[in-house]
C-alpha cells in the first residue's frame, strides 16, 4: 500500500489555511438517460401495491402471468404494428448486436405475447388463453410529463376461441374496474369500432377524399399521414386542424352491419355491466393492428386536459399477419407511471403500510452484534418483522432510529442479555421495560403488538 504524504500543520496555517487548499470535490454529473427515470423506494411502495392489486383482480378472471424477452426481431413490429406508424417509423431502439439480427427493444407486448402464443403452441390449450404481463417497454419519444422513454405496462390480452364481444367487454370492464378501485377521481371510458379491414378499406378512401379538399389548411403532419397512415389524422391535435377533422366523415357511419352488430352488443354488455362509456368517433389508436372495437380509459386533468392511463383493443387479424392460424384476440395495456403519478396525487396513502408492525432490535456490545445475525434469523422464523441497524453502535443512536422508523417496541439485547439468554422489551411510547426470556421473546413480543 502507498504511503500517504503528511504535511506538517501549524495551528496558525490551519486557521489561515486558504479554501483552495482543502481538495475540491468532483461533481457527480451522471444523470439517468433522458426520458428514463430511476423508480425509488417510495415509487415501489405504490408499484408492489399496484400489481398485486392488478394480478388479484387479473387471475381472478382467469389470467395467467407471462414475460417476454425486452428485445425482439423488428420484423414482428413492422410486420403488426405497422410500417407507417410514429411506433415503427421512429420510435424504436434498434440494438446492435454482434450477430446479423436484426433486434429492437420492444415497443409494446402485445406483438411479443402473440409471437410467443405462436411458438409455443398455445392453441392447443382450452380455448381463449388469458394472459397478463408486467413489461418495460421503450420508445424514443420527446420526453414530457406523462411521456417518458422507457416506462411500464401492465397488460392483458385474451387470445383463441371466438370473436365474441363479450371479451371486448369483459377486457374493458377488468380495466375500468382496476381504475375506478385505485380511486384516481374522474376516469372514463372512450370506445369507438374502427369495423374490419374492408370497412377500413372504404372509410380511408372517403377520409383522405375529404381531407385532400382542405390540404392546405391542414397541418404538416396531417399532410404525410393522409398519404401513409390517413386513420392518424383523426389523432391530430393541432388547433388550426380541429374544424376539419370534425367535418370529417365518421368512421362508424362506414361499418359493415357485423361490425355495426359487433359493436353493438359490446355497448349493450357495458351497459349491464355498469360501466359507463362515452363513444369517441375520433378514437382510433396508433397501432395498425386493432380491428373493431378500440378503447382507451382517460382520466380528466384539473387543467382540463384528458391524460390516457390505458389503452387497447381488438386485433383478430395479428396472429395471421405474423403466418399464424386466424386467432382473435383482445387486450390493453396500463401506462403504469402515469397510473402511479394520479395515485400520487389524487390516493397519497395508497401502498403505506396500516398500523406498522416493526419492532425494532437494538444491540450493546461487539458481543450483542454477533448474536444479533442468528437472533434476526430466529425472529424471521417466528413471523417477526424486525428492524435493525447492525452497523450503528450508541444505544442512544438506535433508539432515535427506532422513534424515527414509528417502531412500537424495542428489543435491547446487551452483554448481560446475551449470557443469560434474555432480551429486554421496550416499549417505545412509555419507557417501560420488560426482560424476557429470549426462547420466549417473538411470543411476548406478538402479545404486544
Ligand atoms: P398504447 O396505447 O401504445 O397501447 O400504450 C398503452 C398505454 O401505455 C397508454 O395508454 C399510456 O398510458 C402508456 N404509454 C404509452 N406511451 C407512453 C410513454 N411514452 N410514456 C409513458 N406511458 C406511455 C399499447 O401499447 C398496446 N399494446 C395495448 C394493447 C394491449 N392493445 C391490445 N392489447
Amino acid at each position: 500500500m502507498a504511503k500517504k504524504k503528511t504535511t506538517k500543520k501549524t495551528k496558525t496555517a490551519k486557521a489561515v489555511a486558504p479554501r483552495k487548499s482543502t481538495p475540491v470535490r468532483k461533481k457527480v454529473s451522471f444523470q439517468s438517460p433522458r426520458g428514463m427515470h430511476d423508480l425509488l423506494p417510495e415509487d415501489w411502495r405504490i408499484l408492489n401495491k399496484l400489481y398485486s392489486k392488478a394480478a388479484e383482480i387479473l387471475e381472478f378472471y382467469g389470467f395467467s402471468r407471462i414475460e417476454t424477452p425486452i428485445a425482439e426481431e423488428k420484423e414482428l413490429f413492422v410486420r403488426t404494428v405497422g410500417e407507417h406508424t410514429d411506433l415503427v417509423e421512429k420510435e424504436m431502439y434498434s440494438l446492435k448486436s454482434r450477430g446479423r439480427e436484426d433486434l429492437v427493444l420492444r415497443p409494446e407486448v402485445t406483438a411479443p405475447v402473440v409471437r410467443s402464443y405462436m411458438e409455443h403452441g398455445m392453441h392447443r390449450l382450452p380455448q381463449p388463453v388469458k394472459l397478463y404481463y408486467f413489461s418495460q417497454v421503450f420508445r424514443y419519444e420527446k420526453p414530457q410529463a406523462g411521456r417518458q422513454r422507457q416506462f411500464w405496462q401492465i397488460g392483458a390480452e385474451i387470445l383463441g376461441g371466438e370473436s365474441d364481444p363479450v371479451y371486448d367487454t369483459q377486457m374493458i370492464l377488468i380495466c375500468y374496474k382496476l381504475m375506478e378501485e385505485l380511486k384516481l377521481g374522474n376516469v372514463m371510458v372512450g370506445i369507438n369500432s374502427i369495423g374490419g379491414t374492408n370497412d377500413r378499406q372504404n372509410y380511408k378512401k372517403k377520409l383522405v377524399d375529404y381531407y385532400k379538399k382542405h390540404s392546405k389548411e391542414i397541418c404538416k403532419d396531417c399532410q404525410r399521414r393522409i398519404k401513409t397512415n390517413p386513420l392518424r389524422v383523426l389523432d391530430c391535435k393541432v388547433k388550426g386542424c380541429q374544424p376539419i377533422k370534425e367535418n370529417a366523415p365518421i368512421i362508424l357511419d362506414n361499418l359493415t352491419s357485423a361490425s355495426k352488430a359487433h359493436f353493438k352488443q359490446v355497448l349493450e354488455f357495458l351497459e349491464e355491466a355498469g360501466v359507463p362509456y362515452a363513444l369517441r368517433p375520433n378514437l382510433v389508436r396508433g397501432l395498425d393492428y386493432y380491428n373493431r372495437t378500440v378503447f382507451e380509459i382517460f382520466v380528466v386533468r384539473e387543467e382540463g386536459d384528458e391524460l390516457a392511463l390505458l389503452g387497447g383493443g381488438r386485433y383478430d387479424y395479428l396472429a395471421e399477419q405474423l403466418g399464424g392460424r386466424p386467432t382473435p384476440g383482445i387486450g390493453a395495456a396500463i401506462g403504469v407511471e402515469r397510473v402511479v403519478n394520479a395515485i400520487k396525487e389524487k390516493n397519497p396513502d395508497f401502498g403505506v403500510p396500516r398500523g406498522r408492525k416493526e419492532v425494532y432490535l437494538v444491540h450493546v456490545g461487539q458481543l450483542a452484534k454477533k448474536r444479533s445475525l442468528s437472533l434476526l434469523e430466529e425472529f424471521r422464523a417466528g413471523g417477526l418483522k424486525v428492524l435493525s441497524n447492525l452497523g450503528k453502535t450508541s444505544l442512544s443512536a438506535q433508539l432515535e432510529a427506532a422513534n424515527k422508523a414509528e417502531a412500537p417496541l424495542a428489543l435491547i439485547l446487551g452483554q448481560k442479555e446475551v449470557f443469560e439468554e434474555s432480551i429486554i422489551i421496550r416499549d417505545m411510547k412509555s419507557g417501560a421495560q420488560e426482560t424476557v426470556p429470549l426462547e420466549k421473546a417473538v411470543r411476548e413480543v406478538k402479545k404486544r403488538l
